[in-house]
């Protein structure tokens, strides 16, 4: 069975609930729809509930399983806004300020999930990624022991050979736009947990660079020597190697020439880059010239599961990535 279709089994079985801050948007009804046939979450809608039904109504959709919840009507808004000016009683947030930021259904989405009425969220078919992270960065925070939330892709090939039984996982591809050293051992180290959790893959993880083992010397190469020796030592028991260039990452000769006896370089089958611009035009190029289904982002470090989509998201793409969201809330 292929990762996608392992991933929403569990989430059949899981019957977590999904907050959809998107309520009124098409494709999100139409994923809905999707959802609630296919048993793969509970889920909530934020909207008007005359206005959402009346577009489900109009395209024939059946969304009569999942509840609708108006952000600027509902009974929890105070209750909401006073965790919310508890939370960031240090940034100086006034009851009033949260209530206003309560009539934005990402704000609102998030407090769910913060006081427990959901267990996770996905949103982004029309909002920004900016948008959708940073409610969450502010209310939800991240996992204890995590300072860095990043996003990974799982990246599926037609050719078996390729990685993990034709997976790779990349990251960062969405989030941290200039991770230092310690950020980005972070990001590595939580994107091997991320990938053994979710795909079930036993993680062997490239530091890519455009230099493998000191055959260049820069700033940005020490950065990433630095951040392997950083999460080898956070995860003593993680295969971990770098920096290393791409090609010593994946093509075993090329591995074994530039970094002889490493257990990663030529096998790797977790890739992560030294910042956000090579790891979302890295996805992007493989996604668009080899082919490659890219899964995700897939959002880790969060305290609770919130997923991003793209603008450009297919009704599939949501559904998708509500099972993914599904399976990191886990057992309730
Ligand atoms: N992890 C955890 N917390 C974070 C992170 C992070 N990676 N980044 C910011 N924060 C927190 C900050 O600590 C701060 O918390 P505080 O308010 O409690 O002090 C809060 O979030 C806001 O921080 P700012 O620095 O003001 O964050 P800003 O809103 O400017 O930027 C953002 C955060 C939106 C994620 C920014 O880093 C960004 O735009 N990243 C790129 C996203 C993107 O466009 N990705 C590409 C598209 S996705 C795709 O193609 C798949």
């Amino acid at each position: 069975m292929d990762l996608l279709n392992k991933i929403k089994e569990n989430a059949v079985r899981l019957q977590n609930h999904i907050v959809l801050p998107e309520g009124s948007e098409i494709r999100t009804l139409k994923a809905t729809d999707q959802i609630l046939k296919d048993k793969i979450a509970r889920v909530t809608l934020l909207g008007n509930k005359e206005v959402i039904e009346s577009i489900a109504a109009r395209e024939g959709l059946s969304i009569a399983g999942a509840a609708i919840v108006d952000p600027a009507t509902d009974v929890n808004r105070s209750k909401y806004a006073e965790m919310m000016v508890e939370l960031r009683k240090s940034k100086g947030l006034t009851l009033e300020q949260a209530l206003q930021l309560l009539n934005d259904p990402l704000y609102f989405g998030v407090m769910m999930i913060k006081a427990g009425d959901a267990d996770g969220e996905v949103a982004g078919a029309i909002n920004a990624t900016g948008d959708v992270l940073r409610p969450a960065f502010q209310f939800v925070k991240t996992l204890p022991g995590v300072s860095v939330v990043s996003g990974l892709f799982f990246m599926i090939f037609q050719d078996k050979s390729i990685g993990d039984k034709g997976m790779l996982v990349f990251a960062d591809c969405a989030v941290m736009p200039d991770p230092n050293s310690a950020q980005l051992a972070e990001i590595a180290v939580t994107t091997a947990a991320s990938a053994k959790a979710i795909a079930n893959i036993e993680p062997r993880v490239a530091m890519l660079s455009f230099s493998t083992k000191g055959s260049a010397q820069h700033d940005l190469v020490t950065k990433v020597a630095d951040a392997t020796r950083m999460a080898a030592a956070m995860n003593p028991d993680l295969l971990i190697d770098g920096e290393m260039q791409l090609d010593a990452a994946l093509v075993p000769e090329v591995g074994q020439l530039k970094s002889p006896g490493s257990k990663v370089a030529g096998r790797a089958n977790v890739l992560v880059f030294p910042g956000l611009e090579a790891g979302n035009i890295g996805y992007k190029l493989v996604q668009r010239l080899a082919g490659a289904e890219a899964i995700g982002p897939v959002l880790q470090g969060m305290a609770a599961p919130i997923n991003d989509l793209s603008r450009g998201c297919s009704v599939s793409d949501i559904v998708n990535m509500v099972a993914i969201t599904a399976n990191q809330a886990g057992e309730k």
